[in-house]
């Protein structure tokens, strides 16, 4: 069996992330572990998580590091995350996740952090096609000026640990998946 990979995806919100997740998964074998995917099938499934979340996810707004941190910290202690590795989507959003994220994995060091470069009139203009409950006007933006005061900082954090590798996510999502293969393919 091959050695697990470990990632870390970023870009801004509708980047395509989740859709380039799925190639990455069929590629890698790794695990996708979207955070939002598990935020929203826990408002679907009403949790008591899901109850909390769906407000703050609705608003755009973050939910807490605290509750975050716990959440992948029990998804990375699962059997698959071990053996295969895995693409985590949407998290680390804060340095302070960040800084979980490095705890959590103790020995098990990170082979990078991409991100899926995507213009804001690009991603706004796909997010709007989309549709996704969390996709109104309101919302989007709200969402992109987290991006840029949260999350911009942890680009700079992972650049500072020589993970980041930048990736051009403009293009058929094929064309992105072939620049994505290269770029994690010369790291692990
Ligand atoms: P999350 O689910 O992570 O949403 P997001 O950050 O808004 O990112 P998206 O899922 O919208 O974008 P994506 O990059 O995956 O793009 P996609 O592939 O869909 O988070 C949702 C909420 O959960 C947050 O707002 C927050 O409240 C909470 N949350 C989650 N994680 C958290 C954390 N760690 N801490 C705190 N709170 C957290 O693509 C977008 C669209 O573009 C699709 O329609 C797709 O078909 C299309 N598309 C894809 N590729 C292309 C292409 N090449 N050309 C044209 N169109 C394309
Ligand atoms: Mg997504």
């Amino acid at each position: 069996m091959s050695n697990p990979i470990r990632l870390v995806i970023f870009g801004r919100q509708g980047a395509g992330k989740g859709t380039q997740c799925v190639r990455l998964v069929e590629r890698f074998g790794v695990a996708h572990i979207s955070t939002g995917d598990m935020l929203r099938a826990a408002v679907t499934a009403e949790t008591e998580l899901g109850l909390k979340a769906k407000a703050v996810m609705d608003a755009g707004n973050l939910v807490g590091d605290d509750i975050m941190n716990g959440i992948v910290r029990e998804r990375l202690d699962e059997d698959d995350a071990n053996t295969t590795g895995f693409v985590l989507d949407g998290f680390p959003r804060t340095i302070a996740q960040a800084e979980a994220l490095t705890q959590i994995l103790g020995t098990r060091a990170l082979h990078g952090a991409v991100n899926l470069d995507v213009p804001l009139e690009e991603v706004t203009a796909r997010m709007m096609a989309r549709g996704r409950a969390d996709d109104t006007p309101d919302a989007i933006t709200r969402r992109l000026e987290l991006y840029e005061s949260e999350t911009r900082p942890v680009l700079e954090w992972f650049a500072a640990r020589d993970l980041l590798v930048t990736v051009d996510g403009l293009g058929t999502e094929a064309e992105i998946t072939e620049r994505l293969f290269a770029a994690i393919a010369a790291r692990v």
